[in-house]
């Protein structure tokens, strides 16, 4: 129980003691360390000095309140009062600290004072010494501070009692003086040890400063930081070993900045050579396939029209429907290949026609909804790969998804281009697709996305449809940053 609460404390102290810089804890240490200290030792001085004053001073008041009753013992027997009044008018001037005199007689009544115009009846009654004593010391408190009164009987007590007064006013101010000086002197030393500790953690602390800067940029992927090497010690060694770990991590990144852009660079040459390509097998099936298909039919409608066979004349015929079903197929492909509008007429217009097509062959319902493009032309690059992004998409619809509908949609924002394509098919689970192999279409869509420096995002899950976001981001003027 006492070691938990134990424990609570010391969490609770570490919560608190913990959260501050090494420099406050090094500096509270020094402080602490020197008031501590400055503290004790004026206590200590203090207490011994006031015990050694209290007895100098009470040995002070005996020693005079004994000489003035020797010296009073002949003035008495003779009576002489004025002698008595005397001396004790002399004791109190050669001594500052006698605060009065007086001798009382064996009747109780007052031979002499020091008082001048009025004895203070009270006082007689504050002190005595029987006739066994040698004297008789008290405390008294009075307004002007602590008077030590003494009492000496003169002559064994038959002439009287001599009673002396004497204030420790005087002790006291140099016991607050001595004290004083000792507290100025603990603030002096607590001021300069916290300037030489200041001094010190900030030369500690620097380097490890340093460090923790350094360590942060670092986790920026700033690898240029170099740590100056401050001193021969533990800290030194730990910049040296810093120094070498962000080389070699500059020099991994430099390395693998280098192979990113290799591959960046062959990417780009396959799928730029591919589009190459597509458009050169388009154009070849669109000028040549195409003619040569064309050419066939008019041929054969021609001896289709002059021949009187009819059998030869049905057979004419058919082959021409063969010829024209060859015809659209050839012009299929080459809009597969590489639509002529998405270089003439742009993206909206490509993108529209490729999705009518699909309406039409597959039965499946596509919304298109594309915003920011009226009168404006994406980078070519942007608009390539946005439509071949799409076309993979809608591909994948058709022939995964087992989707009702699937939506399209385009947007250009400020220093981005954004697509979203979407199914309410059945989904996958994209874990499981990605340790397959022998899948390009999603890779595809990622490496043309990251290659011009976007972003792809897929969300599917089994049950709940497909959503592909792809942000691709433009320069200021509309280029592409890649
Ligand atoms: N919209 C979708 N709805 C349901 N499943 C999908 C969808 N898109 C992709 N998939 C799943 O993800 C897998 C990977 O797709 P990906 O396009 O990478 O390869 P693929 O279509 O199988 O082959 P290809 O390389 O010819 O494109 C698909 O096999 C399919 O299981
Ligand atoms: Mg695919």
């Amino acid at each position: 129980m006492r070691e938990q609460r134990t424990k609570r404390w010391f969490n609770r102290f570490w919560r608190i003691a913990g959260a501050v810089n090494i420099r406050v804890k090094i500096l509270g240490i020094i402080l602490g360390l020197v008031l501590l200290m400055g503290l004790t030792v004026t206590l200590q001085v203090r207490s011994t000095l006031l015990r050694t004053m209290d007895a100098l001073f009470e040995e002070q008041a005996v020693s005079v309140a004994r000489d003035v009753a020797a010296r009073s013992t002949d003035l008495i027997l003779i009576n002489n009062l004025y002698a008595l009044h005397q001396l004790l008018q002399d004791t109190q001037k050669n001594n500052a600290n006698v605060r009065y005199a007086f001798i009382v007689s064996p009747e109780g009544e007052i031979l002499a004072h020091t008082f001048g115009s009025g004895f203070p009846q009270e006082l007689l009654e504050a002190n005595t010494a029987s006739l066994d004593e040698y004297h008789h010391t008290m405390r008294l408190n009075t307004d002007e501070g602590q008077v030590w009164d003494t009492a000496v009987p003169i002559f064994d007590g038959r002439a009287g009692t001599a009673r002396v007064g004497l204030s420790d006013v005087s002790l006291r101010r140099m016991l607050e003086s001595i004290t004083g000086q000792l507290l100025l002197t603990t603030v002096l030393v607590s001021v300069i040890g916290i300037t030489a500790a200041a001094a010190l953690t900030w030369l500690l602390t620097r380097p490890i400063l340093q460090l923790v800067s350094a360590a942060q940029a670092v986790a920026r992927r700033d690898f240029s930081q170099r740590v100056p090497r401050w001193a021969d010690d533990e800290i030194g060694e730990l910049t040296d070993a810093f120094n070498t770990m962000t080389a070699a991590l500059a020099k991994a990144d430099e390395e693998r900045a280098e192979r990113e852009a290799l591959r960046e660079q062959y990417v780009s040459g396959v799928i730029s050579a591919q589009e190459e390509e597509r458009k050169r097998i388009a154009r070849e099936l669109h000028d040549s396939t195409s003619q040569t298909l064309t050419s066939l039919i008019i041929g054969l409608r021609g001896l289709s029209d002059t021949c009187n066979q009819p059998d030869v004349r049905q057979r004419a015929d058919d082959l021409r429907g063969v010829a024209g079903q060859a015809l659209e197929e050839v012009h299929l492909l080459a809009l597969q290949l590489r639509p002529a509008v998405l270089d003439d007429l742009g993206l909206p217009a490509a993108i529209g026609r490729f999705i009518t097509d699909c309406q039409r062959r597959h039965k499946l319902n596509v919304d298109l909804a594309i915003s920011g493009l009226d009168n404006h032309r994406l980078p070519p690059e942007v608009e390539t790969a946005l439509y071949r992004i799409i076309q993979e998409a809608l591909t994948n619809i058709i022939r995964h998804a087992n989707a009702e509908t699937a939506s399209v949609f385009i947007e250009r924002c400020p220093g981005l281009v954004r697509a979203v394509i979407d199914d309410d098919g059945q989904g996958f689970n994209l874990e499981t697709v990605n340790r397959q192999e022998g899948h390009l279409g999603l890779y595809g869509i990622r490496e043309r996305t990251e290659l011009l420096g976007g972003r792809l995002t897929i969300e599917s899950e089994p049950g709940h449809g497909t959503s592909l976001f792809v942000e691709i981001p433009l320069a200021v003027n509309g280029g592409s940053y890649a």
